[in-house]
């Protein structure tokens, strides 16, 4: 089967040049960190480009596909405009994440927007955009769509988010097709729901079911499951209310390659196994082969996207761990703390260099839970040093605050040997910039 760049630790374009550094894109990380300063988010262009290539080539037999880019994996204008330029759509989960790629000009209609509880607000502004369609979780939603969209004399074109009772092997936080998650319909309230929208909501279209199972995926049974699922819930409830649901979302999830004991398979083997499963299902079932959306967010941008830091402070710990303080963490990439992430580690001055001391890699935000990486082998480390974190093009940045104050990184995107700023790095006036004063003596 062929592989994809999921499947790699670097970004398929990471070398080590004349100069013993590491080059990303073309350009050398340590002088990439000298004109931008560090923190700084490197984005391969390149790798990027192959993850989308990837999915759309692995989709391509297949004659209705719509690839969604996952947005809050890592949402810009930028990235907005290069997935559009690949022909993906977007899903949208926030009033944030719908402007963004409405101001980066994105077609709205290739927009979907999910999540477990869409204000009022939201969908008014999704509507008023033109997002193409809504994922549909709960009555609450439905009840403020059908009013919403009757307001604006529209039809508005939903899917209907359901839980399908599979349970995947991630991290819980992340596992979200389980019976017992926050998010869409449980298949016993199915009928319930339909008859509902049916009888009372004139202003909605169903067209279709979504489920997404769960994220950092590395098993293909789970797809297949989820596609019989879905597609057996269609065909019986078309039956059953002379309906015509053409529609399904089968989510996101597929893993990256943190570090070598991480074994996702490539796009190729999870497009192989839903596109067969959907036509033997469909075969079996006597139905027409439904539209198909993919939402992927993790493996289109994870790769692509790597994190440098400088190396401050030490503290060697008698008899115990020598901890090398960098200058971010967990405000930059939660994920350590969050998830017990773990991730693989250069250091980009000298990444020939024998890795032989074990070394702890703490950030500098006040919480000792900052730790991004415990006990791993690195060269001999001092002060100045660049260390290059990769895997962190997902769910890093879009998870980033403004802990201790301190400003969120610089994102650049490479290739080619050149450079280009896609994200600014917060000033110290952007921290202070929603802060109102107040008059004290009147309090
Ligand atoms: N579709 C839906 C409805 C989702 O909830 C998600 C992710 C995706 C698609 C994209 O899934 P992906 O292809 O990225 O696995 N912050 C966590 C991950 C949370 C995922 C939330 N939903 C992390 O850092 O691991």
């Amino acid at each position: 089967m062929i592989k994809s760049a999921n499947q790699n630790i670097r970004p398929i374009t990471t070398k080590i040049n004349n100069s013993n550094h590491l080059e990303i894109g073309g350009c050398d990380v340590v002088s990439l960190c000298e004109k931008y300063k560090t923190p700084l988010m490197v984005y391969d262009y390149k790798t990027l480009k192959s993850m989308a290539d990837a999915y759309k080539e692995a989709f391509s037999n297949y004659p209705n596909i719509q690839i969604l880019f996952a947005s809050k994996a890592f949402m810009t204008k930028a990235i907005c405009q290069i997935f559009a330029k690949e022909g993906f759509g977007f899903d949208v989960v926030s009033s944030g994440e719908i402007y963004t790629a409405f101001k980066a000009g994105v077609d709205m209609s290739t927009t979907l927007f999910n999540g477990n509880n869409k204000t009022i607000e939201e969908i008014d502004l999704a509507l008023k955009v033109g997002v193409g369609i809504f994922s549909a979780d709960n009555y609450f939603e439905l009840e403020h769509l059908n009013k919403k969209s009757k307001e604006q004399n529209k039809i508005s074109n939903i899917l209907l988010r359901i839980t399908p009772g599979i349970e995947c092997h991630t991290h819980e936080y992340i596992q979200t097709g389980h019976l017992d998650s926050k998010f869409g319909f449980d298949l016993t309230q199915l009928d319930d729901v339909i008859e509902h929208i049916l009888s009372e909501y004139k202003n909605l279209n169903i067209k279709g079911l979504h489920a997404h199972i769960g994220s950092q995926i590395f098993e293909t049974k789970v797809y297949e499951d989820e596609v019989k699922i879905i597609l057996k819930e269609i065909k019986r409830i078309n039956d059953k209310y002379g309906l015509n649901l053409n529609e399904i979302n089968l989510g996101g999830g597929l893993g990256i390659t943190y570090t070598e004991e991480d074994c996702p398979p490539s796009v190729y083997e999870i497009a192989d196994i839903i596109i067969k499963t959907v036509k033997n299902t469909c075969e079996e079932l006597n139905t027409d082969l439904p539209k198909i959306y993919i939402e992927p967010g993790r493996s289109l941008t994870g790769t692509a996207g790597v994190t440098l830091y400088q190396v401050g402070s030490t503290k060697k710990v008698p008899n115990g761990r020598t901890y090398f303080a960098v200058d971010g963490g967990m405000a930059d990439n939660v994920r350590p703390a969050m998830y017990q992430a773990k991730y693989t580690i250069d250091c980009a001055n000298k990444p020939l260099e024998e890795k032989n001391k074990i070394v702890t890699i703490s950030g500098r935000f006040c919480e000792s839970g900052d730790v991004l990486m415990n006990d791993i082998k690195m060269p001999n480390l001092q002060d100045g040093d660049i260390i290059c974190v990769y895997n962190t093009g997902a769910y890093g940045y879009s998870m980033a605050s403004n802990y201790n104050r301190v400003q969120k990184p610089c994102v650049v995107l490479v290739n080619n040997s050149q450079s280009a700023i896609i994200v600014k790095r917060e000033s110290l006036d952007d921290i202070v910039s929603h802060d109102e004063m107040i008059d004290v003596s009147m309090w």
